[in-house]
């Protein structure tokens, strides 16, 4: 199976590009500039050059599923939030749709349908989420929306929790990118929305329990 992740070079993405080759997926790493790419390879991804806010349509051609870990971070202006997080990932759905891949992992963030009840900082963010969010359930794709508390960088225990909404806290990155993979072939998340935390369950039986 031919996966893109968007957002490759990211500290999710990268973690999504080495467990996707370790398991056996043809893992397409986009990014957005040239000397990303040797990077990439070394990860076992197979590179490809595009930007959100710029055509994505060659990046997916001929993609069995799409992933979107890319973000615009803490960092940018609200502007950059809305022409990534927003706007870049519903052109991605949008070309998804367009070139025919079916399956559409968002690696989106809890509290995106209610921006208000997350920490003020977040809210625009968590509002420009929600909004991609909402366009791609509006679509026909298979999708899945990933929405985890707090990021870490802790090593991952393989063990989760996931609910339609639960309390705030903290997963680590390499669980969140273990569940998005797992959500291509777990046929009980499609069309889903959950929100996940470290647990105590495994990921697959999590995802089963949907
Ligand atoms: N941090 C949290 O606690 C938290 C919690 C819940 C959800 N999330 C969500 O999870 C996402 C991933 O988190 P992370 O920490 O792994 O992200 P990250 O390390 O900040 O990586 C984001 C990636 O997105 C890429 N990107 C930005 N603009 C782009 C564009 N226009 N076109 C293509 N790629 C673009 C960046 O590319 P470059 O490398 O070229 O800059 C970067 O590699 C976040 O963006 C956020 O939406 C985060």
């Amino acid at each position: 199976m031919k996966v893109l992740v968007a957002g490759a070079n990211g500290h999710t993405g990268r973690l999504l590009v080495q467990n996707l080759d370790a398991a056996g997926y043809e893992a397409y790493a986009m990014v957005r500039k040239e000397e990303q790419k040797q990077e990439m390879e070394k990860l076992g991804g197979i590179p490809v050059l595009a930007d959100l806010e710029g055509d994505v349509g060659h990046a997916v051609k001929g993609m069995d599923a799409v992933i979107f870990a890319a973000g615009s971070g803490s960092k940018t202006p609200p502007e950059k939030t809305k022409d990534v997080d927003r706007d870049g990932a519903i052109n991605l759905i949008k070309a998804t749709e367009k070139f025919g891949a079916k399956k559409f992992i968002m690696l989106s963030a809890m509290k995106a349908d209610n921006p208000e009840q997350g920490p003020e900082k977040l809210e625009y963010y968590l509002k420009m989420k929600g909004e991609a969010d909402a366009f791609l359930r509006n679509t026909e794709l298979d999708y899945t929306i990933v929405r985890p508390g707090a990021l870490t960088n802790e090593p991952g225990t393989s063990k989760i929790k996931v609910a339609e909404t639960l309390d705030r806290g903290s997963v680590s990155r390499s669980d969140v990118a273990k569940t998005m993979i797992a959500c291509l072939e777990e046929q009980n998340t499609y069309r889903k929305t959950f929100e996940m935390l470290e647990g105590d369950t495994q990921i697959e039986e999590a995802l089963k329990s949907l």
